[in-house]
């Protein structure tokens, strides 16, 4: 290096110290730079949050959710004090105790198999223990005792789907070679349910396990487009309060932040304006019901559809319930309302085949007004060393035999077997509304919650606990669903609860009455006495619903699912 080695060492020194200095400061320069540049984009960041967030909720809305999320964290926080911890954990343990003798049969009599039996059963064995399990102690569908679970029940269509089964046990739609009747029954119960719903040219879906799929199904794919197409990777989505809580597991499971819209009463639809509001460039759905699962209600699909179609953004319509009723209202003679993809900005419909379609139980459908939706749902695995691999929804392998119970169920009902079914379920529908409205003996207490056009018809009451109600109805062998925020009950009709209408509703007034009378006891002895003791329901809503931090409900429902697994 000649140049620099001609150079005085004391000059070369400093030379060099002041080019190290100087690189020093360029460095340290570089780091502000980037510091500041870090610290804006994360004050825009806020500062754009902050910003939705105000657009959404409002200044009282943004304080009382603040409110709200600080007084549930505190009780967290005095929920886990040491002396009320383990009080609280003790009552818990006991409730559960109490429902495990309630849902575990156990006992000298009760034969338990825990392990395989090391040589199989016999068939005529197999076959007096299934009759037995079938047999056991139950709350009774079969004479309309229960609100939705069994939508149908004929005994002619469960010979039917009996055999449906029985015909394709082992097939698997996985194979579409080795099974072509069951690609066949498939593509076409997508097709008939696609035409119930209006679907326009190039409308297209899937089939699935259950409402819940489907709309696990619909949020996936609303949140793989906008990432694909918007590059969102914060989704958000807004939802009607009352929709159904598959939702709130979508979020949960694709980390999609939900917002939830109050619907008030009277009509106890989503409130639109506050739809808009929420809105931002995160947003990836709009949700609305027709109809929802606690009220019956349909929500405002025209003015949602609105609202999506000029933000350009996708709305889904749950009709996982509303299934084959809400199609053909109009058909069976009732009053309707529109809901189906003939409003532009509807993108995606839930209809489950085993609500009011009667298919078998763990089947539903996913609609898409075009494969622009559809595609995003799929799963495509183009490397994987057991070969290419591609599959429409979560599960893998699929059971066949309950395909081609569905399909079965679907052409042999037809239309006109379906506009029947409408008749005499909106029918039944009509005639508990109509009694809880008319009735003197209903109507000073109980009051209808909002207009329901479809099956479920829901009620409350200002004067009555109306969880005291559903106690005492199901001490009278009815299984009605009881509802929170607000308080209040419902019953889903069902065929077989449409032949039990009468005794339903004169049992309701039955029970009514007692419990007014109950009250009116309780007031006589004076306002603070507690009267007898309650039952289930209304010990655990009552206390539910005045709790600011659930963690409690939360370990009572944990609780409830262990139980469900112990043999
Ligand atoms: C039942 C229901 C669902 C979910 O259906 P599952 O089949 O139970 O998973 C979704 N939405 C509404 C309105 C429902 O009533
Ligand atoms: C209750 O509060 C705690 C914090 O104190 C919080 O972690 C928890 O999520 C809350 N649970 C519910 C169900 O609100
Ligand atoms: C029926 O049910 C199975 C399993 O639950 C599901 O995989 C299939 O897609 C469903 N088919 C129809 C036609 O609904």
């Amino acid at each position: 290096m000649p140049g620099s080695s001609r150079l005085p060492v004391s000059l070369r020194e400093t030379w060099g110290a002041r080019k190290a200095s100087a690189r020093g400061q360029l460095v340290a320069l570089n780091i502000d730079v980037l510091r500041n540049i870090i610290f804006i984009l994360f004050l825009l960041r806020w500062t754009r949050k902050l910003f939705y967030q105000l657009k959404g909720r409002g200044i009282t809305g943004s304080v009382a959710d603040v409110y709200i999320s600080t007084r549930r964290y505190l009780y967290g926080v005095f929920l886990r004090l040491p002396g009320v911890r383990t009080k609280v954990q003790t009552e818990i343990s006991e409730t559960l105790l109490r429902l495990e003798q309630k849902l575990v049969p156990s006992g000298p009599g009760v034969v338990r198999t825990v392990t395989l039996p090391s040589q199989g059963w016999s068939e005529e064995e197999v076959r007096k223990a299934l009759n037995d399990l079938g047999g056991m102690e139950h709350t009774r569908w079969e004479d309309g005792w229960v609100s939705g679970a069994v939508y149908h029940g004929g005994d002619e269509l469960l010979r039917l789907q009996t055999e449906a089964f029985g015909k394709f046990t082992v097939s698997n739609p996985i194979h579409p070679d080795v099974f072509p009747g069951v690609r066949k029954m498939e593509a076409e119960v997508v097709a008939m349910v696609l035409a119930l719903f209006n679907a326009p040219e190039g409308g297209c879906g899937v089939s699935t396990s259950g409402g819940t799929e489907s709309i696990l199904m619909a949020c996936l794919s609303a949140r793989n487009k906008a990432y694909q197409e918007r590059s969102v990777t914060e989704p958000e989505m807004i939802l009607p309060e009352t929709a159904h809580t598959a939702f709130r597991k979508a979020g949960e499971y694709f980390k999609i932040k939900i917002h939830l819209v109050a619907c008030k009463a009277p009509s106890y639809r989503v409130h639109l304006p506050s739809v808009s509001r929420l809105i931002n460039p995160n947003t990836i759905l709009l949700v609305g019901s027709a109809p929802n699962f606690p009220h019956g209600i349909i929500d405002d699909i025209s003015g949602l559809s609105r609202i999506a179609h000029k933000k350009k953004l996708p709305l889904h319509v749950d009709c996982c319930l509303g299934s084959f009723l809400v199609p053909l209202l109009s058909k069976a003679g009732y009053e309707s309302e529109p809901f189906d993809f003939k409003l532009k900005g509807v993108t995606s419909i839930s209809c489950d085949t085993h609500k009011y379609g009667f298919a078998p139980k763990g089947n539903s459908t996913i609609l898409y007004r075009s494969d622009d939706f559809r595609k995003y749902q799929y799963f495509i695995s183009p490397d994987w060393s057991g070969g290419v691999y591609g599959s429409p929804g979560i599960a893998g392998s699929r059971p066949g035999a309950l395909i081609a119970g569905c399909w079965a169920s679907l052409v042999k009902q037809g239309e006109s077997g379906y506009i029947d079914a409408c008749h005499k379920i909106v029918g039944g529908m009509k005639k508990i509304e109509g009694a809880i409205r008319e009735k003197p003996e209903l109507n000073t207490d109980l009051k209808v919650v909002g207009k329901p056009l479809v099956s479920v018809v829901a009620f409350l009451s200002n004067t009555l606990d109306i969880y005291d109600i559903a106690d005492t109805m199901a001490h009278k062998g009815w299984h009605l669903n009881a509802l929170q925020n607000p308080p209040a009950m419902h019953i889903a009709v069902t065929l077989p609860i449409v032949a039990a209408a009468d005794r339903l509703i004169a049992d309701l007034v039955e029970v009514t009455e007692e419990v007014r009378e109950k009250e009116r006891k309780r007031i006589a002895q004076g306002k603070g006495a507690k009267g007898s003791a309650k039952g289930d329901t209304a010990a655990l809503y009552g206390v539910a619903g005045s709790l600011p931090n659930k963690s409690v409900v939360v370990d009572l429902a944990k609780g409830f699912l262990d139980t469900l697994y112990k043999a």
